[in-house]
């Protein structure tokens, strides 16, 4: 399979997979309670992101993405800070918070650009549905695509309605919608259900699939007597003791087939998703050593029985 990809139908090249800096970054203040740090627990500290950027960019994983939101800005001034000078493709999201307005658009995009020490996004994507008008707001993404500050235009959370507004609206101004980043792994496979994939199939949209780890628990580190860290992870129900047993046959597949290969439960999990070429996973990483591991999924491949093995075993959490 090729390693580089484009992004839907618009010019930007990615490669198969690309690496989410979320809990990335020193934010100060309240800031340090966004749930994006304190959902799972921040990453390890300055040099270890800066690690996982040199192993990622050096394996060929040189898609970052980030968010205006996470850390209140705090995640994207430190991937800007870190990423200076490098060829790298920065995926961020609009807006900042929650009372977002489409006439606020050009200052949230010079925020971020001021943050990421850039002049122009390689993708600029609306991180959640939340304006009264998708058409006046993509004609705004429109004359920024215009102005050659953003290459790309992608949506994140977006229903199949609400994509299909949005590709509409920006077809008008000759602008594919190249990506809609929605929660996709082997245990949330909603979007193969709820229309989203086959929409994007139909319109030459990729997905990009957030949290393609389950959060960490398709590492197959975490257990019901092992259970991980962090606020979100604490009280959700997918990470509690018997969400963790449920799940440990499909670990216990991963790793048979991991074996194979001489591979992890993550990197079969991540080559599980890559296999489909309109998906594009970005896992997290706290550390040099995550990001090395995530990025070995794109050098060995899954059978088409392999892959349907995976798939009848997560048939449960399909819905
Ligand atoms: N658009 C949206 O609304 C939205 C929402 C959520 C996320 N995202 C994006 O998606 C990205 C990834 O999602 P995510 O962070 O929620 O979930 P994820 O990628 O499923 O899980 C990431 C977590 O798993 C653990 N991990 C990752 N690689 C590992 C490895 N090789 N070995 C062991 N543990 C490993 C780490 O936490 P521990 O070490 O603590 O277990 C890491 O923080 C984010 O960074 C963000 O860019 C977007």
């Amino acid at each position: 399979m090729e390693h580089q990809t484009f992004l839907g139908k618009s010019n930007l090249r990615v490669p198969r997979m690309g690496i989410g800096a979320m809990v990335w970054g020193d934010p100060k203040g309240l800031a340090r309670l966004h749930p994006a740090k304190t959902a799972y627990g921040g990453a390890h500290g300055i040099d270890e992101e800066r690690r996982a950027v040199d192993v990622s960019i050096e394996a060929g994983v040189n898609l970052f993405d980030t968010a205006a939101m996470y850390s209140m800005g705090a995640a994207e001034s430190r991937l800007g800070e870190l990423t200076r000078g490098k060829d790298v493709i920065i995926a961020t999201k609009y807006p900042s918070g929650f009372s977002f307005k489409v006439e606020d658009f050009p200052k949230e995009l010079a925020m971020t650009l001021t943050r990421l020490r850039r002049d122009s996004i390689d993708l600029y994507q609306h991180h959640y549905p939340n304006v009264k008008s998708i058409p006046d707001l993509m004609n705004r993404v429109a004359d920024a695509v215009e102005a050659g500050k953003i290459k790309a235009v992608g949506v994140s959370n977006y229903s199949v309605e609400q994509m299909r507004e949005a590709h509409a609206s920006l077809a008008k101004r000759g602008i594919p919608l190249a990506s809609n980043q929605v929660e996709y792994s082997l245990l949330n496979r909603k979007p193969e259900v709820n229309g989203i994939m086959d929409a994007c199939r139909e319109l030459g949209i990729m997905l990009i699939a957030y949290t393609p780890l389950a959060g960490g628990r398709l590492t197959g580190k975490y257990s019901a007597q092992d259970r991980p860290s962090g606020f979100f992870r604490r009280i959700l129900p997918q990470y509690n003791r018997k969400a963790l047993e449920e799940m440990q046959p499909v670990i216990n597949l991963l790793r048979e087939i991991g074996e194979r290969y001489s591979k992890t439960p993550s990197q079969v999990a991540l080559r599980w998703l890559i296999e489909n070429p309109i998906v594009l996973p970005i896992p997290g990483a706290k550390n040099g050593k995550q990001a090395a591991d995530n990025a070995e999924a794109l050098k060995f491949s899954l059978t088409a029985e392999e892959v349907e093995m995976l798939s009848q075993a997560t048939m449960r959490w399909r819905k």
